[in-house]
């Protein structure tokens, strides 16, 4: 056959090649588009981050955190012989310097200075008098999962916004209920991405896609007899430092900005949680005592802030929450508190939390991970990883060990069992005796194929 030699000549016709020109300057118009919001989105934040600081008055530099990037000169440590060494504040010693020896000692006083500290220098305190939240049913449908057949119901939860009308905020909520039950069962909710109406349909859960190895959560969760829940956080609080004045952290002061010991974005993610779990109150199908939360990554610190203040949840399921989460920050191991504190994820925290990457130091906190890990008790969480070899070393899976090795003094102290030991186990081995429960699977930054073991382990508490 007789090729043609390529040129422009035969590409097509003219009209084909106009309609290319327009095709490609509509994309460029799109790419400079998201590029101008992107900019815009980071002016914004820039002017909230240094709002911050200037009401901080904080004196020294903010310092740069290290680089996730394991090649640049600036690579965070993921050494373990590096690893400096560090004291972790006693969550079982008070603040006038008593040992904390008995369970109502820790109920009646001592837990309640380490909720003041993680809130004041770390998550921020909730503002008083939040509007309310009134749910609906947007629609519901049968359906099936792999044969499962499962009830599935969209619900917005409408904030209450006579106060400011220029903010609204509506909580987008999707609950499924195996439809053959009659008694009223556990669920577990997943802060995560529903498919349609709502969200981004590109946008599935990191856990949704990533389980080669095991059947999907809800299919797994359904075959159990229990139910699910995605609750979709960006609809609760946009996920940067410029939606600070919008959201229900931006409804709740009226469009201004924030003081420093106010709620930060993980905190107003952790409050959506429990008005679902307000809702889960009110349905007869759920069992509202047996309701566990979840999620990875910034999810998986939502998901623990969430346990860690709101004791109606029942169970935990921290997926790969690394700095800010399970792991602990006082580890010089992956993300350190710089990078926390810096314009690109400083809005999760309080404003106050900045002051630990200036003027002051991470061992300045009164607190570290293992103290949130202490609020869950005495009831039970699972903390989970995936291999280095495919997540990386930057959510630093030992320190979240760690995190949970060191809260589980106060499981004991209150007559539960810890972690059981302080050695790292090899991957796959589930630490699963315990109410602090642990494993490190082989898939990556998902909680994907360590559900089946959470379900087992969750078993134990919520019956077969
Ligand atoms: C970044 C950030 C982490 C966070 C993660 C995520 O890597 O440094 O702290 O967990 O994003 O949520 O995707």
């Amino acid at each position: 056959m007789n090729k043609k030699p390529l040129s422009i000549h035969n590409w097509g016709t003219t009209a084909e090649v106009l309609v290319l020109l327009c095709l490609l300057l509509l994309f460029d118009i799109k790419v400079q588009a998201q590029g101008v919001n992107r900019d815009s989105l980071n002016r914004v934040t820039q002017q909230d981050y240094d709002d911050m600081k200037q009401k901080l008055g904080l004196k020294a530099a903010m310092r740069p955190g290290p680089s996730g990037n394991t090649s640049a000169p600036n690579a965070a440590n993921t050494d373990e012989p590096k690893v400096r060494s560090y004291s972790l504040p006693d969550p079982l010693i008070t603040n006038d310097g008593k040992k904390v020896t008995s369970k109502g000692v820790w109920e009646e006083e001592r837990r309640s200075q380490v909720v003041l500290d993680l809130e004041t220098e770390m998550y921020g305190t909730l503002p008083a008098n939040l509007p309310a939240v009134t749910w609906q049913v947007v629609s519901e449908k049968d359906t099936t999962i792999a044969n499962f057949a499962v009830t599935e119901r969209l619900l917005v939860g409408k904030v209450d916004n006579s106060s400011y009308a220029d903010i609204d905020v509506q909580i987008e909520l999707l609950v499924g209920i195996p439809s053959a039950v009659t008694v009223d069962v556990p669920l577990v909710m997943e802060f995560g991405f529903i498919r349609w109406p709502f969200g981004n349909p590109s946008a599935e859960p990191a856990s949704y896609f990533m389980s080669p190895y095991e059947p999907r959560w809800k299919q797994q969760l359904l075959a159990k007899g229990w139910g699910y829940a995605v609750l979709v956080p960006s609809s609760i609080q946009p996920d940067h430092g410029a939606g600070l004045r919008t959201g229900i952290i931006g409804l709740a002061n009226k469009g201004e900005f924030r003081a420093p010991e106010q709620w930060g974005v993980l905190r107003a993610w952790a409050w959506g949680a429990s008005r679902a779990m307000d809702y889960f109150e009110s349905d007869p199908n759920v069992d509202a005592s047996r309701i566990g939360i979840e999620g990875t990554s910034r999810y998986g610190k939502a998901a623990l802030v969430t346990m860690a203040f709101d004791e109606r949840f029942s169970l935990g399921f921290i997926g790969s929450s690394g700095a800010g989460g399970a792991s602990i920050l006082r580890r010089n191991f992956g993300e350190q508190i710089e990078n926390l504190a810096s314009s690109a994820e400083y809005h999760w925290f309080c404003g106050n939390f900045l002051k630990y990457a200036s003027d002051l130091t991470v061992d300045d906190l009164p607190v570290d991970a293992h103290s949130l890990v202490a609020l869950c008790a005495p009831r039970s969480v699972f903390i989970s990883v995936g291999s280095p070899f495919i997540e990386g070393q930057w959510v630093d899976a030992k320190g979240m060990f760690l995190g949970g090795v060191h809260a589980s003094a106060v499981y004991e102290l209150l007559g539960k069992k810890g972690l059981g030991t302080s050695e790292f186990p090899k991957m796959g081995t589930a630490l699963t005796s315990g109410e602090v429960a642990f494993r490190q699977h082989a898939g990556g930054h998902s909680t994907g194929p360590n559900w089946s073991t959470w379900i087992a382990w969750a078993s134990r508490y919520w019956g077969h």
